[in-house]
């Protein structure tokens, strides 16, 4: 089982919505046995909040489930934990190195990496935008679950 961790600043916005909306692709394709998925911030600031409104509000319009979500701060222990350990944007991703270490093993990428387009997705939490931050999403994930599955 591959284990997979997206992670953004707040763990509020991003990340969950990256979370569930992989889920969601999992469940469609009837592959979520094979994988393990969660999400986490490189901020403490929300540690412990639910997932912000704005985030619920565009999974719900797209019919995306999610459940009862508690924000978390990414831990140097996570990097042992997880196979892919997925940013946002280049920032976080210089973040995540922060808190892990260096990335010996190769495990840390951007999701957006996964792509034909390679950037970054910009934070909704100060656009406001969440059809934008839904759309690069929703493209990263079925990226990263192209290259996952033609790997094996
Ligand atoms: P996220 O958005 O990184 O996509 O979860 C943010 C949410 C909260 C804050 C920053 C970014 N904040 O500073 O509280």
């Amino acid at each position: 089982m591959k284990k997979i961790l997206f992670v953004c600043l707040g763990n509020i916005c991003r990340s969950p919505m990256a979370e569930y909306i992989f889920k969601n692709l999992l469940n469609i394709k009837g592959l979520g046995h094979k994988y393990c998925i969660s999400s986490a911030g490189t901020s403490s600031e929300e540690a412990g909040n639910d997932m912000y409104w704005g985030a619920k509000d565009k999974l719900d319009e797209k019919n995306i489930p999610y459940s009862k979500h508690k924000a978390r701060q990414l831990k140097q222990e996570d990097y042992k934990k997880y196979d892919y350990i997925i940013g946002m944007e280049a920032y976080n991703v210089r973040n995540i190195i922060r808190i892990i270490g260096e990335d010996r093993e190769g495990k840390v990428y951007r999701l957006l990496d996964f792509t034909d387009n390679p950037r970054d997705i910009d934070d909704p939490w100060y656009t406001g935008n969440f059809e934008v931050a839904y759309n690069d999403i929703l493209e990263g994930c079925k990226g990263l679950l192209k290259h996952l599955e033609e790997k094996q």
